[in-house]
Formats: C-alpha cells, sequence, structure tokens
C-alpha cells in the first residue's frame, strides 16, 4: 500500500471541487449559500445532506454523515483511503508519485487500514476455498442449508481450511507481519507453536460493516459441534456492539423498515427470500449502540427474534432499547418455526410477507408474555395482572397515547375499560406523579437515545463548535474575537486541534481552508466530528435575533466555562485574585461591541 505525503494529498484534494464531484452522485440544488440533496447514506425524503464550496465539505444534518471529498468517495464507494486519493488524482489529472511499498511505509501507514486489508485478503482467500476442491464439504454444507450461488457471493460466503495454520500461512506468504497479524483477530501467536488460525474447518461468514469493508468473521461448524458459531474477537476495527450483519445491505432497502433478527443464517436466508432490510446483533444482546445505528437508517423495526423462551426474552430486553433511540417496533410471530431461517423453508416469503403485515405492537407483545406470570382463573391473579399492566401503562408520557393502550388492553382482555382507566388513575395519584385524570404533569419526557447522539454536546462544547462554524464562514469575526479567545479555551481533543489549525490558517494569511483541517483526521467518526464542528447551525442556538449579541453571548459562553476550567485547576491560595481577575475579563467581555460590520 503506498504512502503519500500530505502535501500531495492537499494538492489532490484542492483540485478536485466537492460540489463537482458529489454532483456526479447526488442531485444538488442551490439553496443560499450551499447545495442540498437526498442523502445517500440514508434513506430520507426531504433533502438534509449539504455541500459547501466555500468549505469544500459536506454534511447530512439528518445523519450526521461528514467530510471532504477525500472521505465522499471512501464512503459512497466503499474505497480505502488510497483508493480514493488515486481516483480523485486521476480525474484531475495529477500523476501521483509511485512508491513501492517499503517496511517502512507499511509500518507508517494506518494500522487500522492494514486490519482491513488483511481482513479483505482473509475473506477472499476464504472465498476461493469455498470454490476449489478442499471446500467441497463446506459447499454441500451451504447447497444443503438451501443458499443459491448468488447469495452465496451476496455475502462472500467461505471456508476456512481444515489445516490449523492454513490462512496464518498464507497471510504471511503475502507479506504480513506477526505484528500486525496479532491484532487481526483471526490468528494467535504463540512463542513457541507459531501462528494458529482462530477459525480453521468452519463455514465462515465475513461480517461487513455499513461500508462494506470485512471487519470480522463468524464460522459455523458444518453439522454438529461446540461452539456452533465462532466469531472473531474485538479488535481495532471490530466492536461487536455497534455493527450489525447485513448492515451494508439493509442500508440500501427501499423499505422503510427494517428486519431485526438474531443469527447469521436468518439474515441471509431473509435476503435470499426477498427481504433485503434484515440485519442481526450478531450472539450479543442488542446495545444502544446497535439502536444507534439503526436510527441512522430507519426508526422503525420488525423484531424476528427465535420464538423460543430465549428469543421472547431477547426481544423483552430489545424492546426498550429500541424506544429509548426513538424506534418503534413490532415483533413478528414465526411459529411454529423457531427462526426466520426455518420458516422461509416451512412457509415461504409470501406467508412471511403475512405476519409482517399481522406483526404485534411491542407493548401488547410484552404483555401478553407478562400475562403467563399470573393466574388469571384466580380473582386475586387477574388483579395484579391488572394492576402490572397500569403500572406498565403509566410509563407512556402522553395521555392519548394511555389511553389507545388501555382501550387496546381492555378490548384483548375483555377487561372493562373504565375500571381500567381508574385503575391507571389511582396508580398515578399512590405514586405521586402527578398524573391526574391520566395526564402526566411533571414527568420528564423519556430522552431520544438517537437524537441524543446527534446532538450529544454539552452546552460549553455547542457553544465551541458554532463559534468554529461561524468564524469558518465569516474570517473577518476572527479579528474580533482573537484578543478573548485563543485555542486553548476550547475543549481538549479534536475540537482543540481543529480550532488551532483554523486560527493558524487566518493567522498565516491563507484562505480558510475547512476541507484540509479536515485532512488530518483521516478517521470516518473523526471526519463526522469535524464537519459537524463546521456545520452548527447558528440559529439553533442563537437565541438573540441580533448576530452581535449571539456571538458576543457565544464568546462569553465559551470564555467563562474555559475560565472557570482554569480556576478549578489553580492552587486553592490563588482562588479569590482567580475569581476577581477572571470577573474583570467577563466584564470587558461584555462591554464589547462584537460583529459591527454589516
Ligand atoms: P442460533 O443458535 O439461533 O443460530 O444463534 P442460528 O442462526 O439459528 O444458526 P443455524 O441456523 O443453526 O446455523 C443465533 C446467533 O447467535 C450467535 C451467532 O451469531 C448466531 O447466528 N451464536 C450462536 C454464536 O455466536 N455462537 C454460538 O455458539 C451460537
Ligand atoms: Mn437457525
Amino acid at each position: 500500500m503506498p504512502f503519500y505525503s500530505d502535501e500531495i494529498i492537499e494538492q489532490v484534494r484542492a483540485a478536485n471541487d466537492i460540489v463537482d464531484v458529489i454532483g456526479q452522485y447526488v442531485h444538488l440544488k442551490k439553496k443560499g449559500s450551499s447545495y442540498f440533496g437526498l442523502c445517500p447514506f440514508h434513506n430520507e425524503k426531504s433533502p438534509s445532506f449539504s455541500v459547501s464550496r466555500q468549505k469544500q465539505m459536506y454534511y447530512c444534518f439528518g445523519c450526521g454523515a461528514g467530510g471532504n471529498v477525500i472521505r465522499f468517495l471512501m464512503d459512497y464507494e466503499n474505497l480505502t483511503f488510497p483508493e480514493a486519493l488515486q481516483e480523485l488524482a486521476q480525474r484531475a489529472g495529477i500523476e501521483l508519485p509511485q512508491q513501492e511499498m517499503t517496511a517502512e511505509a507499511r509500518r507508517a501507514a494506518d494500522r487500522k487500514t492494514q486490519l482491513l486489508e488483511i481482513n479483505k485478503v482473509a475473506a477472499k482467500y476464504f472465498y476461493s476455498l469455498l470454490h476449489s476442491e478442499r471446500g467441497q464439504r463446506a459447499m454441500a454444507y451451504f447447497q444443503g442449508r438451501q443458499l443459491s450461488p448468488e447469495t452465496m457471493q451476496k455475502f462472500g460466503l467461505g471456508y476456512s481450511d481444515q489445516y490449523s495454520d492454513d490462512l496464518y500461512k498464507y497471510l504471511r506468504k503475502m507479506g504480513y507481519s506477526d505484528d500486525i497479524l496479532k491484532d487481526s483477530g483471526l490468528v494467535t501467536i504463540d512463542e513457541a507453536r507459531g501462528g494458529r488460525d482462530k477459525f480453521w474447518n468452519r463455514a465462515m461468514f465475513p461480517i461487513l460493516d455499513a461500508n462494506s469493508k470485512v471487519i470480522a468473521f463468524g464460522g459455523r461448524v458444518m453439522g454438529d459441534g461446540e461452539p456452533k458459531y465462532l466469531n472473531s474477537p474485538e479488535t481495532p476495527i471490530f466492536n461487536k456492539s455497534r455493527n450489525l450483519f447485513g448492515l451494508y445491505l439493509a442500508k440500501k432497502t427501499k423499505r422503510k423498515q427494517f428486519i431485526l433478527c438474531e443469527g447469521y443464517m436468518d439474515v441471509i436466508a431473509l435476503h435470499q427470500a426477498g427481504f433485503d432490510n434484515a440485519v442481526a446483533s450478531l450472539g450479543t444482546a442488542l446495545t444502544p449502540g446497535h439502536a444507534a445505528l439503526i436510527k441512522r437508517y430507519t426508526d422503525a423495526v420488525y423484531l424476528s427474534y427465535d420464538s423460543d423462551g430465549a428469543g421472547v426474552k431477547a426481544a423483552l430486553r430489545a424492546i426498550p432499547i429500541l424506544k429509548e433511540a426513538g424506534i418503534t417496533c413490532k415483533i413478528i410471530n414465526m411459529r411454529p418455526y423457531k427462526d426466520p431461517d426455518e420458516f422461509m423453508k416451512g412457509l415461504g416469503p409470501e406467508e412471511y410477507e403475512k405476519r409482517i403485515e399481522g406483526a404485534e405492537n411491542s407493548f401488547l407483545f410484552s404483555i401478553r408474555i407478562m400475562e403467563a406470570d399470573y393466574d388469571m382463573s384466580d380473582p386475586a391473579g387477574k388483579t395484579a395482572f391488572q394492576t402490572a399492566i397500569a403500572k406498565r401503562i403509566l410509563e407512556f408520557p402522553e395521555e392519548l397515547e394511555r389511553n389507545n393502550y388501555i382501550e387496546a388492553v381492555a378490548l384483548q382482555y375483555q377487561f372493562p375499560v373504565e375500571s381500567l382507566r381508574q385503575m391507571v388513575v389511582h396508580l398515578a395519584a399512590k405514586e405521586g406523579s402527578g398524573i391526574t385524570a391520566a395526564r402526566p404533569a411533571n414527568r420528564p419526557k423519556p430522552t431520544n437515545f438517537a437524537k441524543q447522539q446527534l446532538n450529544r454536546e454539552d452546552g460549553p462544547t455547542k457553544s465551541q463548535m458554532l463559534l468554529l462554524t461561524w468564524i469558518a464562514e465569516d474570517g473577518g469575526i476572527y479579528r474580533d474575537i482573537k484578543s478573548y479567545i485563543g485555542p486553548e479555551d476550547f475543549n481538549e481533543g479534536i475540537l482543540q486541534k481543529v480550532a488551532t489549525a483554523l486560527f493558524a490558517q487566518i493567522e498565516a494569511g491563507e484562505e480558510i481552508n475547512p476541507a484540509k483541517i479536515s485532512s488530518q483526521f483521516p478517521e470516518e467518526e473523526e471526519q463526522r466530528q469535524v464537519a459537524k464542528m463546521f456545520n452548527t447551525p447558528v440559529a439553533e442556538d442563537a437565541s438573540a435575533r441580533d448576530l452581535g449579541k449571539a456571538l458576543r453571548e457565544t464568546v462569553i459562553r465559551i470564555k467563562e466555562e474555559s475560565l472557570e476550567r482554569q480556576r478549578k485547576a489553580a492552587d486553592p491560595g490563588e482562588q479569590l485574585q482567580l475569581i476577581r481577575k477572571h470577573a474583570e475579563i467577563i466584564a470587558t467581555l461584555k462591554k464589547h461591541d462584537f460583529y459591527h460590520r454589516s
């Protein structure tokens, strides 16, 4: 893998206008100083994807995707950084320096990129084994599970050879050192015995991230045996609770919802049957991280967990996590079959489609499961059940919603509506929650986790981001604030780094260049953050109409918070003096006439 200098990267980036490049993929319309279109990274009906010619960056106000033109190409076309750079260089007619892959360059290259490369190489290797003589048994296994050649190819299924160091030897032959291989999750390196494969003699399922990069594997025994599935351990590129199997396919679905299931084979069987919206959280329980990931693409999920006891339990745990993320969910009944894979073989896609239509509301589902804990033939048991239901209904913040559920439950269990309603009101009074006629007063609304993820910044962070956006859009502001605010007033970490780089550009008399700054942060997550810092909507934060006033308030907020941090870190003996000094600074700030230009 070649290694390119910062200079050449910037030269290529600057030679490719971001509006022109993205315009080739996304239909963009000019609106104000930016261009808007439908976000290619999540499903949406009204455009929240913005591209700025001035900043040379894109940012989606819906899903938070963002970065410069190189990042866009990486995500849109699933390219590695060097691949994207090569494509852009070619587009602009720039000749990239030819570099051989030296040992040093390899070391210098991003370790994560190497791990991705290794996983990709391994996936290709497993794939070719499956289609070779040696993979006949695995091929027969997949065929026995009724997978078509197209499905096997779509999911990149493979086979790991029966020798326990086959892949290790192959990867070494391909030039990868023990030092990087030991972090790949694919082999363990033992001083005495050398390298050994994690997976051998298994049917292999590559796990791809949302950008279609292979980040891990699952391997199944062909037949009976323990453990049934082996999975890659967590590595620098594989975080179990932040990835979903099948997401790279499901994100392109035309359907409005996702189907969430438990296993590899469930996802594969569903896709083969035409349900291209199926994903699974493999082997681990659903986490808020999974839910936030789903929320990037949809806010409605059908749960298709196993119909056995464990599956029901898993569903009961998943429902509140999804709800917290702002995702509604319904439960698909797969009986008499255990999982979607078996259901497809038994009853087929059409019947499954009907089950989707008839999916059960998650609240009614959990009430129905709860019912089994009560003896309904005993009046006391029945009362206890009703009380439990009333308690659950209290969790809904809206009166209308509570009433709807009271009616739905009463109908389903043939309870008198009014007595259930009375029970809710009575319970609320007892709990002192302020609910009178089933109306919540001081109850906090359940927080929307996904929204929090997008707007998770606290007040000071937000002010800092707002100021960066302002300066990036109008460098003149910097002159106005520089006597008060410096990079050290920003939160340590990425915010401070970005502020430092931005201020340095202005001080050096360069043109303000957010896209260049973002090149310093090649990781996807960091690029998103930088894009967000340069796209913090002013109106959202500014209560004051007048921009000058809003700017002053923002500067004061940042300064106050920064001074407070300084004071807390100072010696007790200095406190009084510092308090006085800081009060003076703020007082001067309050008198400063900011932004008096037109
Ligand atoms: P299941 O046991 O329900 O597997 O586990 P399945 O998908 O129906 O498997 P098949 O149809 O027998 O092939 C559900 C998921 O839990 C994880 C796997 O991700 C699996 O797909 N799992 C299960 C493991 O990680 N390890 C195991 O030993 C078993
Ligand atoms: Mn199964």
